[in-house]
């Protein structure tokens, strides 16, 4: 049967960075982060009888390395042992956003692989066990699945570390607005720098600390108080690339535009301009985060910024679901 699926890319307010297990891909931490509604993944998957290897196709991506189609490979290969399937796959993949520039285009990618092909071979499982299928073949594609604010509980082991959903999308009106400042792939991809993460003589103490930033989160979202949740995560972000430019060797992510939006935002906040928070992921896009009567100012403001490339408006979004147009 030929299936398509639509995932959602996150923005990790509490961010994951590294790994208990590197293989199974079970993280260090729990993280917390919020489907965007503007950049999300489509994928048809088929598995067919005449097929000699797997046939993957990105649409409109200029450029496609040997290891993305290698690791779409090995989860296609990892779901056929799992499920006893003998034929290969034609799968076609496009994206709503430029791919690697710091969105989690392996969350919605992996996110949307995994429900179309389970939907293709028939096989249906509560939410929790998708989420756990999607966190093998990418860490926050498992935070894809479940709607709206999303919880990834990092559990004991692979069989119990998944993600829920904490409240709908409907339940907190914020915004996320995306600024590109680069179209280049990052050199170094998240799988290796998850890797190295505890080189960092930060590391230990990030750990050490998440227990008490995630109960303090989760009180502002329950609150709705909009500062705390903003400073708390603008914090957290620092936080987790205080770690990356501290491995070895050092992870900098950053463009000088990056940090030119960080100074604006607090500065904006500080003259009363505009309250808003940055948060920032493996990559130089800046994601601001802003309530939603205030996305229109916000995102003329950002426009306005020499060496802007792109600005995209995301609202809470649900997780991966079953769609009825193919791409093929
Ligand atoms: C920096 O899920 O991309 O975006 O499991 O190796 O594919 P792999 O890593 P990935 O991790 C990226 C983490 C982050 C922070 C976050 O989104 O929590």
């Amino acid at each position: 049967m030929k299936a398509t699926a639509i995932a959602p890319a996150n923005i990790a307010f509490i961010k994951f960075w590294g790994k208990a297990d590197p293989k199974a891909r079970v993280p260090q931490n729990d993280s917390i982060s919020m489907n965007l509604s503007a950049c999300f993944t489509t994928t048809t998957v088929e598995f067919l009888p005449e097929l000699k290897h797997d046939k993957i196709k990105f649409i409109e991506e200029d450029i496609v390395k040997a290891k993305e189609l290698e690791r779409i490979k090995q989860a296609l290969t990892y779901i056929r042992k799992l499920y006893k399937e003998k034929y290969f796959a034609r799968v076609v993949t496009q994206n709503s956003f430029p791919k690697a520039a710091g969105i989690a285009s392996s969350a919605s990618g992996f996110a949307s692989l995994t429900m179309a092909a389970l939907f293709a071979l028939e096989i249906k499982l509560p939410e929790k066990d998708i989420s756990k299928l999607a966190r093998t073949f990418s860490g926050t594609a498992c935070r894809s699945i479940p709607d709206g604010f999303v919880e990834w509980q990092k559990g004991t082991g692979p069989d119990d570390s998944y993600a829920y959903s904490m409240y709908p999308p409907k339940y907190w009106d914020i915004c996320d607005v995306l600024v590109i400042v680069s179209k280049t792939m990052k050199k170094v991809s998240t799988t290796e720098g998850h890797a190295l993460a505890a080189t960092s003589p930060f590391y230990n103490d990030r750990i050490k600390g998440m227990p008490e930033k995630i109960k303090l989160i989760k009180y502002a979202m329950q609150k709705k108080d909009f500062t705390d949740f903003g400073n708390i995560i603008e914090n957290e972000a620092l936080n987790m690339h205080a770690v990356m430019l501290t491995q070895t060797p050092s992870l900098i992510y950053w463009e000088p535009q990056t940090i030119e939006i960080m100074k604006r935002i607090q500065a904006w906040r500080d003259e009363k301009i505009m309250e808003s928070y940055f948060t920032i992921d493996a990559g130089s896009s800046v994601h601001v985060i802003c309530k939603k009567q205030d996305t229109g100012k916000l995102a003329k403001l950002l426009n306005n910024i020499p060496g802007v490339q792109q600005v995209i408006v995301n609202y809470p979004a649900n997780g991966a679901r079953i769609i009825n147009e193919h791409l093929f």
